[in-house]
């Protein structure tokens, strides 16, 4: 399936679950001082999840990113780029980690049709609702569901002892599995190994606190959902290529 389809597919899809479909912000923010690119999804809703501007309360979109701290990774690792693109659903005091874990899993699997062996996930190592959610309402094998800590599955990473200030929290992270014949090739592989066999697509970020000074975890007063997709990495997946490089988006390229 090409991207450009896969693309329009996701926003069509959260389109049906009531989504507002919004553009693209900037590469280069425009009143951010916080960044100094776009990072992801969720940067131009900042004033959304903090409850001061409530014009909507569902979002999707697919956002142009750069990533300054993946800039050293590229060229060794399959799966970063200097520049991606970020399919993202949100949330703003509407709808929380149920619907967001559903509709994730019916997109992969039903719209799309990824055979659901293939997928492993990973939640917060404290989040029993996210974990119960995966186990009793997708019946994902527990063997298959992974708790990982702070550095893995809060977002921003580490925000609780590295900040930065601003909306985070607990997130879960599903993962494709490219097989026993990528990666290290150990018995216990697993989502927290890096070898490259298991690669996250998609991470689901509970955005329900607002960081503040010296590591404050504030309650937000609305509970929040904040997705991101890597457009590339789904594309590899659908495309059964080895990696980002040998798809549609970037094999014109490279052969010219
Ligand atoms: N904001 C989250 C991320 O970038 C979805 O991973």
């Amino acid at each position: 399936m090409k991207t450009d389809i896969l693309r329009q597919k996701f926003l069509d899809f959260f389109k049906s679950k009531k989504h507002k479909i919004v553009e693209s912000d900037s590469l280069v923010p425009k009143d951010d001082p916080t960044v100094l690119f776009t990072p992801a999804g969720m940067n131009q809703f900042k004033r959304q999840f903090l409850g001061q501007i409530t014009d909507f309360t569902r979002a999707a979109t697919s956002q142009r990113c750069l990533r300054t701290d993946d800039l050293d990774k590229v060229g060794k690792t399959s799966g970063h780029h200097t520049f991606f693109e970020m399919l993202g659903n949100f949330s703003f005091g509407d709808y929380f980690k149920k619907e967001a874990i559903s509709w994730a899993w019916e997109f992969l699997t039903g719209e799309l049709k990824i055979n659901p062996e293939r997928l492993w996930v990973s939640v917060y190592k404290d989040d029993d609702e996210a974990y119960a959610i995966w186990k009793d309402v997708i019946k994902v094998p527990d063997k298959k569901i992974v708790k990982l800590g702070d550095k893995d599955n809060f977002w921003p990473s580490e925000a609780k002892a590295k900040g930065p200030n601003g909306p985070c929290g607990p997130c879960s992270e599903i993962f494709f599995d490219f097989g026993e014949g990528v990666g290290c090739g150990k018995a216990g592989c697993d989502p927290s190994c890096s070898c490259g066999r298991f690669v996250e697509i998609w991470n689901l970020v509970f955005t329900q606190f607002n960081r503040k000074e010296g590591g404050i975890l504030e309650p937000l007063p609305q509970k929040n959902i904040d997705t991101g997709l890597g457009l590339e990495r789904l594309a590899a997946v659908m495309q059964n290529a080895a990696n980002n490089f040998e798809t549609d988006l970037f094999q014109p390229i490279i052969k010219e």
